[in-house]
């Protein structure tokens, strides 16, 4: 398959409505998207990452008024925190619409419902007039994809366009968040931080951060966000051996940059976000062998940061 690339939304949007599958940027990842109403499309989505058939796929709309075509119901706390979130990377888990194909939700009989922020990604949404589950468009297992040319690396071929927009906003997924629970419980933290949802509903269950005990998103319990390095946390960059095939990521810098193949020193919590899985992507291109990466405060948005960084260091 010859894997077609562009910047327009309408022709992107084109090839889905003809049952194709589309990849597209969004303000935290890409998307793989397929036409929801669509089952085989759907099912070729598993097929291109090489995805466990028992996770489900997050529904993405371009206005809210779609939300009745997907979900049988919405909780008051589902509409309090779609008022203060929405559009932007959080994830509403709601009761699932009978006519909603089951590939979408993996057999589940809920849904997970996203309103992207990211222009491009409301303009090719508007355009294809239907509501477009998509996993992030990477190989399942490795980072997700912050730019398109990741997409094309991994699903090059497989895939039967690619949306071109700029580098990802936020860098890490969506906040996903379980409301048909009372009170709602956050599956996944994400771009959206758990304070500020606590903020707006008050009581909020938190997973804990251990695989096991998280199963009701199942795609937790996957490996996750591995690159082909090995990645080791550390505390201060002191703990980081240096070495020509060693990187570092981190708040700090190191003592001796030089002793390492690379090393990447972000600026703050959002700039290390905002370039983690690609640095992760990167030092698979410069051949590292080890990436030593700072683990993080677990405030705000460390806490998406820190559980990326823990799930990547995951062997
Ligand atoms: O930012 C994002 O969320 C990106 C962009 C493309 O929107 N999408 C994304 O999708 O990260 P994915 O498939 O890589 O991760 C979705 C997560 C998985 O852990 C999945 O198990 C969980 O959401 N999920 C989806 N539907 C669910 C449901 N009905 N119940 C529980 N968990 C669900
Ligand atoms: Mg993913």
């Amino acid at each position: 398959m010859v894997t077609a690339l562009t910047t327009s939304p309408e022709e992107a949007a084109d090839r889905l409505r003809r049952g194709g599958l589309v990849a597209f940027p969004t303000e935290t990842v890409y998307g793989l998207g397929a036409d929801a109403f669509q089952p085989d499309a759907v099912r070729r989505i598993f097929d291109a990452k090489g995805r466990p058939a028992d996770n489900p796929l997050i529904v993405h709309l371009h206005r809210r008024g779609q939300i009745q075509r997907v979900a049988a119901d919405v909780p008051p706390s589902a509409q309090r925190l779609f008022d203060v979130f929405a559009p932007g990377p959080l994830t509403l888990i709601l009761p699932k619409h009978d006519g909603l194909p089951s590939v979408v939700t993996a057999g589940l009989e809920t849904v997970g419902v996203r309103l992207p922020r990211l222009p491009l990604a409301q303009s090719f949404l508007e355009a294809c007039a239907t509501p477009v589950p998509a996993p992030s468009a990477n190989q399942s297992g490795r980072p997700s994809p912050t730019s398109w040319e990741a997409v094309e690396h991994d699903l090059g071929g497989r895939v039967d366009c690619i949306l071109q927009g700029g580098r990802t906003d936020t860098g890490v997924e969506s906040t996903v968040v379980d409301c048909t629970t009372d009170p709602v419980a956050v599956l996944r933290p994400g771009a959206v931080a758990v304070e500020a949802i606590r903020r707006v509903l008050g009581a909020v269950q938190e997973a804990p951060p251990d695989e096991e005990a998280a199963p009701r998103s199942p795609g937790t319990r996957h490996r996750h966000y591995a690159p082909t390095a090995q990645v080791r946390l550390v505390d201060t960059p002191s703990n980081a051996s240096p070495g020509a095939r060693h990187a570092y990521v981190g708040l700090e810098a190191p003592s001796r940059p030089n002793a390492f193949g690379a090393v990447y020193v972000e600026e703050d919590i959002e700039a290390y976000a905002h370039d983690l899985f690609h640095v992760l992507r990167a030092c698979d291109e410069k051949e590292i062998e080890i990436i030593y990466a700072q683990s993080v405060s677990s405030e705000g948005l460390g806490r998406a940061l820190n559980d990326r960084l823990r799930r990547a260091a995951a062997r």
